[in-house]
């Protein structure tokens, strides 16, 4: 390797229609069902990462801020994940800006992993296709498989313990829908437990578990259908119930715990009037607070308008469907 290697890249983050909550192996990232997502433009990280013999030790600095060795080992154990392709790496820095709230369920972690994915190898100079790519992406976070494509994306949960099988592919590009989605951020504060924990938590205590991927298995059947054919009510009716049952799934978990907040339920609630009033809107929602409004582009500017009203400016944020990650240049990077 020569004295530095550098790459930079963007990735958008996605939110799940239909959503992965457990995995079959911890070790690997593989999940126990397949997902399937919407990658957004308004959520997005860029990564840069130097590899340098001169370095003494790895850091990491995110939005700017030195990030603690607990965090540093994270990046240090993806990075080593490369190790196979190119033989023994030397120190790394890693500058990660998110455009993206970090740890409040709105999907940093999809966007941090698969950009730093892609500025690896970029820095490394590999060859691998975006498929082959999300298989590394997953191990950084699983959501991160799903943000190497744009549009409608899948990830397949694949076989057994073989970790090249589980990967994501993508559906449509979304150009030629009419969606969006609108986020009301209710708290943007880091949530007490990560999706990671949340999840192992519900899969060895629920006992309503095993009816999940039975579910997640027919949603998915329905929602590749309603992409098919373009058909908005289906994709939203069958979104918003297999959040609810992934929801509803953590209520059943012993001992219980749950994501909604008061401020969450007010904001589920302005969504059912909505619909009520002949809006196509529906809720989506991960591992935090915030509520995800699923609704039609050509409505959205008016939703919002109705929300402006109960939320301030800054709660409300519009996203379209976005595209693929990209490399970037020195001067896109530092023109945060
Ligand atoms: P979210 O709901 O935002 O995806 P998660 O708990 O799944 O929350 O993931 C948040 C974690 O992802 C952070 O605590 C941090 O470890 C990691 N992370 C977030 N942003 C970055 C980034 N830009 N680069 C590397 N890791 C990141
Ligand atoms: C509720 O991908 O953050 O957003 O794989 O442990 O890093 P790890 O979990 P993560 O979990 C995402 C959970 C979810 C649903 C989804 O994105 O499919």
């Amino acid at each position: 390797m020569s004295q530095q290697q550098i790459g930079i890249a963007r990735a958008h983050a996605n939110i799940a229609l239909i959503k992965y909550w457990g995995k079959r192996n911890d070790e690997l990232f593989l999940p126990l069902t397949s997902s399937l997502s919407l990658t957004l433009d308004a959520f997005y990280t860029d990564t840069k990462i130097t590899f340098s013999e001169n370095f003494t030790e790895s850091s990491f600095f995110l939005d700017g801020q030195k990030m603690p060795p607990q965090e540093v080992q994270k990046l240090q154990r993806f990075v080593n994940l490369f190790e196979p392709l190119v033989g023994q790496l030397p120190h790394f820095q890693v500058e990660s800006y998110n455009h993206v709230p970090t740890a409040a369920g709105l999907a940093s972690s999809s966007s941090a992993f698969s950009a730093l994915a892609c500025a690896i190898h970029d820095a490394l100079n590999l060859d691998l296709d975006s498929q082959t790519l999300s298989t590394y992406a997953r191990q950084g976070s699983g959501s991160a498989t799903r943000s190497l494509f744009g549009g409608f994306v899948e990830w397949e949960k694949g076989q057994d313990d073989d970790g090249p099988s589980s990967f994501a592919r993508p559906i449509d590009d979304a150009c030629h829908w009419d969606i969006a989605m609108l986020v009301v951020v209710v708290n943007e504060q880091e949530k007490h437990l990560s999706s990671r924990e949340g999840m192992a938590h519900t899969r060895d205590t629920s006992p309503f578990y095993h009816l999940w991927p039975e579910e997640v298995a027919k949603d998915l059947a329905i929602i590749k259908e309603a992409i098919a054919e373009k058909d908005f009510q289906k994709l939203g009716e069958v979104a918003e119930h297999n959040a609810m049952k992934m929801h509803a799934t953590m209520l059943s978990a012993n001992p219980s715990f749950t994501y909604f907040e008061p401020a969450t339920m007010n904001a589920m609630n302005a969504v059912r009037q909505l619909r009520d009033e002949g809006f196509l809107a529906y809720i989506t929602m991960d591992a935090g607070p915030n509520v995800k409004i699923i609704c039609k582009n050509s409505q959205v500017e008016t939703i919002h308008e109705r929300l402006l009203q109960e939320y301030s400016p800054e709660q409300l944020i519009i996203a379209r469907p976005g595209p693929a990650p990209r490399k970037l240049s020195e001067e896109e990077f530092h023109d945060q």
